[in-house]
């Protein structure tokens, strides 16, 4: 079955938004864009490989109270094509199984910005992925931002090289998102990749089927 990215990140936002126990008011405002840094001098063939999202905070999230459900990391790889585009693979727990989606990044008016190509068929009207700042090597820090029927959503997520990051990176991604509007209830850590989690066997370099 081949899923976009962006509908399993629908997905995992639907089931925590029906793990909601109480609706806040009003949707956290997307920030103006100037407000979000951008890598300088971003370098994309450096960027290739894989990644694995470490923290999510997003205003689209709304944790129940007392909820212990997990979520576990997704492994993300980046292919550098001839015209600068990614093509990304994302291998993940979907349901008990492990699952691969892909979709492709276009370079998106300035280096270190991209969007997606393709949304004719779905409800998305814009998209924005942005690296707001990298090293390259341990973590990548991104900026997200959609427009999903009519209403606009927004995404930092931490990403690292390996399944675990120094707890300066987590509170500089903390700071961030506090700095956006976004609070604990909209922040999600996800669990290290395991190699059995209830029957569903698979090895983070595995490829799925
Ligand atoms: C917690 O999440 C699980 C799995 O999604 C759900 O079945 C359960 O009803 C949730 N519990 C609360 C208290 O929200
Ligand atoms: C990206 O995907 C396209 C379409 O599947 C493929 O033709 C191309 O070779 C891929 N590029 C890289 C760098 O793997
Ligand atoms: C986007 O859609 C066009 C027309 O349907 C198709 O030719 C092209 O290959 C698609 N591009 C990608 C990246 O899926």
């Amino acid at each position: 079955m081949v899923l976009s990215l962006l509908c399993l990140s629908l997905i995992v936002l639907e089931a925590l938004h029906s793990q909601a126990q109480d609706i806040p008011p009003t949707r956290i405002p997307a920030p103006p864009l100037s407000k979000i840094p951008l890598q300088p001098d971003f370098q994309d063939d450096r960027f290739q490989g894989d990644w694995f999202t470490i923290g999510a905070a997003t205003n689209a999230v709304m944790k129940g109270k007392g909820n212990n459900s997990k979520y576990y990391m997704t492994r993300v790889n980046f292919e550098l094509n001839d015209d600068h585009s990614y093509n990304v693979s994302t291998t993940g727990l979907s349901g008990q199984k492990c699952a691969q989606w892909t979709s492709t990044l276009v370079p998106y008016i300035q280096p270190g910005q991209f969007t997606r190509l393709n949304m004719t068929n779905s409800d998305t009207e814009s998209y924005l992925w942005r690296v707001t700042a990298t090293d390259y090597e341990q973590f990548a820090m991104l900026y997200i931002e959609y427009k999903f029927k009519h209403r606009i959503y927004f995404q930092v997520k931490l990403n690292g090289r390996t399944q675990e990051l120094s707890s300066e990176l987590q509170e500089h991604f903390i700071k961030f998102a506090r700095s956006l509007g976004l609070g604990d209830e909209n922040t999600v850590y996800f669990e290290p990749i395991v190699t059995s989690i209830q029957g569903a066997t698979w090895l983070p370099h595995q490829t799925c089927q």
